[in-house]
């Protein structure tokens, strides 16, 4: 790849973690290229990102630099997450799904500055990690050739990868390292692979870090107020902070009562099912509190529309598409719907469990004096019986011209079907 002399650049996405550490050795000596290491601080429980910096040098890095994104993390990424409520398969806040693309807009930026023809990333070629990053670049510079040495190299085991570290000079870790795949920021931590590969198996204890065991969690309960504008967190208890504040303050509040775990199947996009433990306690609640407050704000159509809405963003970010038209359309809708979603939510976090106690918002769509049973009720019950004639029209034409239902249909109907088949193990 050397060109007269002078070595082509590729920009690393770099972690400071063995792989992408070996990878630094690896991109000079195979590949010929100069690295340029970069680390995003997305807010992960990082070891000192000087210290990063200084390892990627040593290893022959031409330029490493650790980037603080936190605050853009928070403002742009994250706020918008809260807003689309984005729970992929309805439950997963999709921490690694969000930084991925917020790190490949770094990584290119970094690229066009240095003259870079190449990018490179350290993700394998079973996860999610490496369509996000890839479909990311290319959707920002189709020009940009991606690199995955995960994906190429030889060094398919954990121990082969330490024997090529040792024989070139990269250092290897001194303590044995936990058997799992973390990745973790500012909306929560992931914890994959080891012992979590069988999902009848409780995940161990040893797992969880930001959030403490819910039966071991306070017995008193804790109240919290989240203030919203326009769909955005802006205060916590009344007082007002930045989102990256108020998300690091949630985290530890959340976490201390338990709040925030999560042991689910999920459906990876390259088509594998696999079991994912997540902890993102302010995620969750921030989430959970937003959509509450939606109810109060938005009318009945718009927000089953936006559950709708909500649940395509999430997938569209799931699967690496977050530059994209669908995903820009889709945010259109969400910036309309959010002008009024302002107020307050409060809540119970207790062992484990957050409950709502109270949402308010002057912009509610929720009217007392029609919503009574009371005196003082303003419905108009005199026009419920001809709305109700015109909404059961089709029902009662049906009914004569097709014959009622024949029972209550439901879950026997594909019985017999299903008894030819037995389940293998
Ligand atoms: N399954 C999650 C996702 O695809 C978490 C991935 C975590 N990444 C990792 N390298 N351990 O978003």
């Amino acid at each position: 790849m050397s060109q007269q002399g002078t070595k082509e650049k590729v920009v690393l996405a770099y972690s400071g973690g063995l792989d992408t550490s070996v990878m630094v050795k690896w991109l000079q000596l195979e590949k010929d290229l100069d690295v340029i290491a970069i680390c995003g601080n997305v807010g992960q429980d990082a070891e000192d990102l000087g210290w990063i910096e200084r390892k990627a040098h040593d290893m022959g890095a031409v330029r490493s630099c650790a980037l603080d994104m936190r605050e853009e993390y928070a403002e742009t990424v994250l706020a918008q997450a809260i807003a689309s409520n984005a729970l992929y398969e309805n439950r997963y806040p999709l921490l690694s799904a969000l930084s991925r693309p917020l790190i490949a807009r770094h990584l290119v930026e970094l690229a066009h500055e240095t003259g870079a023809a190449y990018i490179a990333h350290g993700c394998t070629g079973k996860g999610n990690d490496q369509v996000r990053f890839e479909t990311s670049i290319r959707a920002l510079d189709p020009g940009i050739v991606v690199l995955a040495p995960a994906r190429e190299w030889n060094l398919l085991t954990r121990e082969q990868e330490m024997e090529w570290a040792k024989t070139h000079g990269v250092p290897v870790p001194a303590t044995v390292e936990k058997p799992y795949s973390i990745d973790d920021n500012l909306w929560g931590r992931a914890i994959e692979c080891g012992d979590l590969e069988d999902p009848w198996a409780e995940p161990p204890a040893d797992i969880w870090t930001m959030t403490r065991d819910p039966m071991l969690a306070p017995d008193e309960p804790e109240e919290i107020t989240v203030g919203f504008e326009g769909g955005r967190p802006v205060s916590l208890n009344g007082q007002k902070m930045r989102l990256l504040e108020l998300i690091v303050e949630l985290n530890r509040v959340c976490g201390r009562h338990g709040f925030g775990r999560l042991s689910m199947i999920e459906d990876r996009v390259v088509g594998i099912k696999s079991h994912e433990c997540y902890e993102c306690p302010a995620a969750l609640a921030l989430i959970g509190m937003h959509q509450e407050l939606e109810t109060l704000c938005l009318d009945g159509s718009t927000l089953r529309c936006k559950h709708q809405v909500d649940q395509r963003w999430a997938t569209a970010v799931y699967e690496g598409k977050w530059y994209s038209q669908l995903k820009g359309s889709l945010d259109a809708f969400c910036a309309y719907t959010q002008r009024h979603v302002t107020g307050e939510v409060r809540a119970r976090l207790y062992k484990g469990v957050l409950s709502v106690c109270g949402r308010r918002s002057p912009y509610s769509l929720y009217d007392p004096s029609l919503a009574t049973y009371g005196d003082d009720d303003s419905f108009d019950r005199s026009l419920a019986s001809g709305f109700i004639g015109i909404h059961s029209l089709p029902s009662a034409i049906w009914s004569a011209r097709q014959g009622p239902a024949s029972g209550m249909g439901g879950l026997r109907t594909f019985a017999a079907e299903d008894q030819k088949r037995t389940p293998s193990a």
